[in-house]
């Protein structure tokens, strides 16, 4: 049976991305379930979307009896067959190419509705590139959330070449109507919109530092302070992680061809340290456990 509202949703993959995914789903009234891998990663990911959570209780956002509602609606499970009934599902994991090409391979055998929206949250992938990994890529677009998910308003909606047009108006109006986000339509090129532009800068923030220009603390304050951005770049670069701006960097270079668009060696070498950000602790800043930066 299938209705025009959506509001069986599934989300693949527990990380920070899919976590605050499956939160602002469960908080808009949707009955979410949520794949990952283990128990212990399921877990953690419900831990995680419970803190969260817990914050939007301590800062007045949800009421307590909203929180429980929420956390009531959020199942997790480790196999992807329950996921048959889902009317939409957004893969939120690593950002590899040939793991998401897998995971829509198998949603497109087990999903059974044919208006089923099946999205992908990648960051930089052409969603061509995972359409064709399945028979029907009329069902594939991109939904490109941003981190922190429960804050930012905005969803960047990806059409392909082959995307329906029932199926992007589904994803658009979930995102708009539903989860109350704002969206701006791309076309499909690596890096879409937003991180066509970000990651340039955030790479050049890197060079600066590589280079000795400037420390990592007067780039960031350059910016907060004489552009009014929430965060510098480097800091943001550990709220978005070291290897995730290194493989959205990877796709655009990857797509064009272009210098600007190519890691940079410290980038790499962090990356190759587990130095990643604020998701391990310690990027080009330390943090505590809490997540606030020890040492800026
Ligand atoms: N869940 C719920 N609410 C949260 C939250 C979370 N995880 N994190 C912060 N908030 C809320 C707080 O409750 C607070 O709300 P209020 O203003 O109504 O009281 C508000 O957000 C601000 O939080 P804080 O006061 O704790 O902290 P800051 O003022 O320092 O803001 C920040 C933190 C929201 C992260 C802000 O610094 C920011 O917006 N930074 C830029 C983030 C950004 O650019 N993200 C995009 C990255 S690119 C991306 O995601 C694309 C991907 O493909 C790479």
């Amino acid at each position: 049976m299938t209705s025009d509202k959506i509001q069986r949703v599934g989300v693949i993959g527990a990380g920070i991305m899919g976590s605050g995914i499956a939160e602002v789903s469960a908080r808009a009234h949707v009955d979410v379930l949520v794949f990952e891998k283990t128990r212990e990663l399921a877990a953690a990911g419900r831990a995680r979307i419970l803190r969260s959570l817990d914050r939007g209780v301590s800062t007045g956002k949800i009421t307590e009896r909203e929180r429980e509602q929420a956390a009531w609606r959020l199942r997790f499970t480790s196999d992807l067959e329950d996921f048959a009934d889902r009317q939409l599902v957004v893969e939120a994991v690593v950002e590899d190419e040939k793991t998401k090409a897998e995971i829509f391979t198998e949603l497109d055998k087990v999903v059974t509705d044919p208006n089923a929206v099946l999205a992908s949250n990648t960051s930089s992938i052409p969603i061509m590139k995972l359409g064709i990994a399945t028979t029907a890529p009329e069902r594939v677009i991109g939904m490109h959330f941003f981190n922190p998910v429960p804050v930012l308003p905005l969803v960047e909606v990806v059409t392909t070449l082959k995307t329906g047009r029932a199926v992007s108006q589904r994803a658009e109006s979930f995102a708009s109507d539903i989860l109350g986000k704002q969206v701006v339509r791309s076309s499909d090129r690596a890096g879409f919109i937003a991180n066509a532009l970000l990651v340039p800068y955030l790479l050049s923030a890197v060079r600066m530092v590589e280079s000795g220009f400037a420390t990592k603390e007067d780039v960031d304050k350059a910016m907060v302070l004489g552009c009014a951005h929430p965060m510098g770049p480097l800091e943001l670069t550990d709220l978005v992680g070291l290897d995730t701006v290194k493989s959205i960097a990877d796709s655009m270079y990857d797509e064009f061809k272009e210098p600007l668009y190519s890691a940079p060696p410290l980038l790499l070498r962090m990356v190759e340290a587990g130095l990643v950000g604020k998701k391990s602790g310690a990027g080009f800043y330390e943090y505590a456990d809490n997540g606030r930066a020890t040492k800026k």
